[in-house]
């Protein structure tokens, strides 16, 4: 069967370009070589058509909610699977056998403490520093402290790149809370798992033993399950961006934290709390449905709306379970931010508004309520967000660097600015 192309006609020129297609999805027109035969670009800000890599990592489909990671289905990955387990499979492309796990979890266990003298960068910072600022640094500053990891080019340095970056997020996010809060740093334990040694981490004082709840670690890791990874989003585009110059992969996870501090993305569930914090009663809904509608109000309903999804996030449906389970576990009342978020939800997509723009809950419209009910501040949203999303960068970083077609991204643009002008002395302005 012949290649399939696309024509292009410009003017009294006709152009062809190859047509891409996928395992599953829609098909790709490649446009590499537009501007050589069309002297033409392509305008997509926002990238809202635009396919900036092939991947073999994970697939969504926005019209039917779903979300794959290398072929599994979320919803199974996270009711069966476990977040490191979740980690092999996003890393290695696998699930792994018995041995293959309890190795790799083995090899995270083992790198989860931070060099000791990074523990100063901490208190370099004010007490009430934001832990995303604090995270953003600290990574960071891990290319000065594991040289012998940093050469994209060495297999073995970047799968120890890659375990540090694991291993070490939930020590750098729980450090940051422990430094906000006044109380001393806890290292991590060996003898527990990945969510438990956070939530420990995160919680536990000197002053007295402290029992991981098994009902908030498994609640804890399926959070982190839910967001390990999601494409090419901003964040993950940022980190592959920065990649493409040959950074190192500490900088480049570091620029993957700055992008995704932000409130359009997954700055959003720290802002969605706060949102339904503001709200406070359900008389209060149609207020904010109101203001979510005016075009002249900048308000957005946080925790609505996504770029590719347009019926529903899975994440949503699964984190909407596990707020029910976990509240009702905790005791946690008639939780009045829970009653709200759901009338909220209920409104929003019984609303024409929502219903014509396709706008509902995403991942982070459920995921502060859980957290809020698990003890954390509003400021350790987004931080629990990066500890999880850490392997979806990672993992998207690892196969564009061992991509023999990658090359540095360097974006066009269409320019609307003034056109060639002699300099004017400043006696003559
Ligand atoms: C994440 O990409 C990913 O995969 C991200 C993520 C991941 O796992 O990495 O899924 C995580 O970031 C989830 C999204 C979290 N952000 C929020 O909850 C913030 C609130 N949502 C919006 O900012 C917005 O919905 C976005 C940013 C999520 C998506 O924006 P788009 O796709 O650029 O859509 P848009 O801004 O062009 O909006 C389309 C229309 C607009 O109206 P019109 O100009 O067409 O009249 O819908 C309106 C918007 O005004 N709209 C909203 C709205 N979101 C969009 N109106 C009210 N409330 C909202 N939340």
């Amino acid at each position: 069967m012949s290649a399939k192309t696309a024509k292009l006609v410009i003017g009294s020129k006709e152009i062809e370009l190859p047509i891409h297609s996928p395992t599953v999805g829609p098909d790709v027109i490649d446009i590499g070589q537009l501007y050589a035969k069309g002297d033409v670009f392509t305008y997509d800000p926002g990238f809202t058509s635009t396919a900036a890599c092939d991947s073999t990592i994970t697939f969504i489909d926005g019209e039917k909610g779903v979300l794959l990671h290398r072929g599994y289905p979320i919803e199974q990955l996270s009711s069966k699977s476990h977040f490191l387990e979740v980690c092999y499979l996003l890393l290695y492309g696998g699930l792994p056998n018995a041995v293959e796990l309890d190795d790799f979890e083995t090899r995270v266990t083992r790198h989860t403490m931070l060099h000791e003298q990074m523990l100063n960068f901490f208190r370099g910072f004010r007490r009430d520093a934001h832990p995303m600022a604090v995270m953003t640094g600290v990574v960071g500053a891990m290319s000065a402290f594991y040289h012998d990891s940093i050469d994209v080019n060495d297999p073995w340095q970047r799968e120890v790149a890659s375990i540090r970056l694991i291993a070490k997020m939930p020590t750098i996010a729980a450090m940051a809370f422990k430094y906000n809060t006044g109380q001393p740093f806890v290292y991590p334990r060996n003898d527990l798992d990945y969510a438990s040694n956070f939530l420990r981490m995160c919680f536990a004082v000197p002053a007295e033993d402290y029992q991981v709840n098994p009902i908030l670690s498994r609640a804890m890791d399926r959070i982190f399950t839910l967001h390990a990874d999601h494409e090419q989003n901003a964040s993950t585009s940022t980190v592959r961006l920065a990649s493409s110059s040959g950074a190192n992969p500490f900088a480049c996870i570091a620029a993957g934290i700055a992008c995704l501090w932000g409130p359009a993305h997954g700055g959003a569930n720290q802002a969605c709390l706060e949102m339904l914090e503001e709200i406070g009663t359900v008389d209060k809904i149609p207020e904010f449905i109101a203001r979510a509608k005016d075009k002249n109000d900048p308000f957005r309903l946080m925790g609505f709306g996504h770029r590719v999804y347009k019926n529903f996030d899975p994440r949503a449906i699964v984190l909407k379970e596990s707020a029910d389970e976990v509240l009702e576990l905790l005791g946690v009342e008639s939780n009045s931010i829970l009653q709200v978020a759901k009338k909220l939800e209920e409104t929003a997509l019984a609303d024409d508004y929502f219903i014509e723009k396709k706008l509902f809950p995403n991942v982070d419209f459920y995921s502060g309520i859980i957290l809020e009910a698990m003890g954390f501040p509003t400021s350790m949203f987004t931080p629990i967000f990066a500890v999880s999303r850490t392997i979806g960068w990672v993992s998207q970083w690892k196969e564009m660097v061992t991509d023999p077609k990658m090359k540095i991204g360097r974006p066009r643009q269409l320019y609307v600015g003034e056109t060639k002008r002699d300099y004017v002395n400043i006696e003559d302005r």
